[in-house]
Order: structure tokens, then C-alpha cells, then sequence
């Protein structure tokens, strides 16, 4: 026992003065999560998703994602972009309203994405991206571009893009990104879409890449996030070896 315990010991050190190395280039603080991760409280912390949080409820997704989060269902983890409450202000009003029960669920978990993404990680995902959202053509899907610096990164739905800067709170085994537009999904306000789809202009084709057929205004803040992310992925690198030694002693 005291021989494993030494081992355990030795390579714990090792991983730990990696991350020390790692840790020093850092210079925002990592984010190391206790228990399971709230969704509502991450959004209720950030102050301006009262709207998300408000859709959430209602649709039940909140206590949907809590429980997920958990029981660890989805072992690949989670990420949401949140829409800032300025994102529903800027659409049609009605917008909301004209959607039926299932399709305001389908909203929502069209925000949700059934895997765990950095910053980085994001730049290797491939598109179409999946959601949690589905309908009878199969999974509502994102489009992920980022600049080869990884400096820019933008989300599309077909209908809405928008830049993400802003990271609200990452640690595994969820991400959540602001978002100052709401992810409108194709399938439901695209151009084709069956439902009332009071932002979609009439007759008009929604190129690719236009927002012309999102909510107006609402113009992409461009807040550079710096390095957090790479931060706090180091930061879950050493929360998971710390669980591990925890575990393993
Ligand atoms: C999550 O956080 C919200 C808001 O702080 C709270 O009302 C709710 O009870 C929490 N849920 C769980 C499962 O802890
Ligand atoms: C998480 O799940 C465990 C076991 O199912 C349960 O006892 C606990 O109350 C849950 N915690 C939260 C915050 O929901
Ligand atoms: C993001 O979208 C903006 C506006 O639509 C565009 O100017 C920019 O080139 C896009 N950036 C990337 C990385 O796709
Ligand atoms: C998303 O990306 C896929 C693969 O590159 C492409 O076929 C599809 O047209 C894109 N969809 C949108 C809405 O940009």
C-alpha cells in the first residue's frame, strides 16, 4: 500500500509541476467545478439571461440539463450558448409567442450542444455541428467557423450568425458561451420552415452566412476573450488529476 501510495504520489507530483508549468503562463483563474454543475445558477450568476432562464423553466430544459449533468448521461459533456436578455429584446416581438410548446423546446435545445467544447476544441469540431434539438429531417445543426489564429469564432444556424467572445463559465463537463443573438434554427425560420416564422423574409432564400433573415440589430460586440479558455482547460486538467489522486488514495 505505502508502495502504491508513493507511486501514485510521484506521478501525481509529475502531472502536477506540469500544470504548475502550464498554469504559469495562465493568467486568468481556472474554473474548478464542486458537485454538479446548476445551469440556472451559472446564468442567474451572470446576471443578464433572465429571458433563457425564464424559456428554460418552462420548457423544462433546465431541470433536463441539471439532471444530464448529474448522472453524467452523455459522457462527451455539454456546451449552451446563452442568449443575453438585449438577444430577445432584439426580435420580432411575437417571436416567441408564435412558436408552439414542442418548438420552444426545440429552441431551446437548439442552444445545446451534446459535447464538451473549449475555445480550441471548437476550431477542430466539424460542421454540421448537432444539437440537442430535432425535428422530422433529424438533428437541428450549427455551423462553427473560426479564424485560423483562433482569434474569431462565429456560430451559424443558416438563418442567424453571430460571433462568440465571451465564455460565461467553462468546466467540464459544461461550457456555456454568450450569445448576443437568439440561434434561430433554420428549421423553424428558415426560409422553407412550415412554422409561422415572423423574422424570415418573405420569398426571400436566407443565403449563407446572411443574418439578413435573423432578429435585427443587436450588432456582435467584439470583446476579446484573451486566453481564458486555454486557462480554464488547464484549470479541469488539474481539477481531474487532483479527483484522481483523491480517488485513487
Ligand atoms: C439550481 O440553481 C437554482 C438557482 O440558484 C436553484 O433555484 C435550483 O434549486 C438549483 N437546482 C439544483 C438541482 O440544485
Ligand atoms: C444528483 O444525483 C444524486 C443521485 O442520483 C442525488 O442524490 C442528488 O440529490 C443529485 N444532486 C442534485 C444537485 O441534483
Ligand atoms: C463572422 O461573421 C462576421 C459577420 O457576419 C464576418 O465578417 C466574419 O468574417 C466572420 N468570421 C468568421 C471567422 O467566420
Ligand atoms: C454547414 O456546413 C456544412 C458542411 O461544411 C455545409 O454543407 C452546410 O451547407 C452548412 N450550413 C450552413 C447553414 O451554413
Amino acid at each position: 500500500m505505502a508502495a502504491m501510495r508513493s507511486g501514485i504520489a510521484v506521478v501525481a507530483a509529475a502531472f502536477l509541476a506540469i500544470a504548475a508549468v502550464s498554469h504559469a503562463q495562465a493568467p486568468a483563474p481556472a474554473v474548478t467545478p464542486s458537485g454538479p454543475q446548476n445551469v440556472t445558477a451559472i446564468l442567474e450568476k451572470g446576471g443578464q439571461y433572465t429571458t433563457f432562464i425564464r424559456l428554460l423553466k418552462t420548457t423544462q430544459q433546465d431541470t433536463q440539463l441539471n439532471s444530464q449533468l448529474n448522472n453524467s448521461f452523455n459522457g462527451n459533456g455539454y456546451t449552451m450558448f446563452a442568449p443575453t436578455d438585449n438577444a430577445f429584446n432584439s426580435l420580432k416581438s411575437g417571436t416567441l409567442n408564435s412558436l408552439t410548446q414542442q418548438q420552444q423546446v426545440a429552441l431551446v435545445q437548439g442552444h445545446i450542444l451534446p459535447q464538451f467544447y473549449t475555445m480550441e476544441s471548437f476550431q477542430t469540431a466539424s460542421n454540421p455541428i448537432r444539437t440537442q434539438a430535432s425535428g422530422a429531417d433529424g438533428p437541428f445543426t450549427l455551423n462553427i467557423t473560426t479564424t485560423a489564429s483562433n482569434s474569431q469564432m462565429n456560430v451559424s444556424t443558416g438563418v442567424v450568425v453571430v460571433s462568440v467572445n465571451n465564455a460565461l463559465s467553462v468546466a467540464k463537463p459544461l461550457a456555456v458561451y454568450t450569445v448576443d443573438k437568439v440561434l434561430l434554427p433554420q428549421e423553424l425560420f428558415g426560409a422553407k420552415a412550415p412554422a409561422a416564422a415572423p423574422t424570415a423574409a418573405k420569398g426571400d432564400k436566407a443565403k449563407k452566412g446572411d443574418a439578413a433573415a435573423g432578429p435585427a440589430g443587436s450588432d456582435d460586440d467584439v470583446t476579446p476573450a484573451g486566453n481564458a479558455a486555454g486557462a480554464r482547460t488547464i484549470g479541469w486538467g488539474v481539477a481531474a488529476i487532483a479527483a484522481l489522486v483523491g480517488y485513487l488514495l
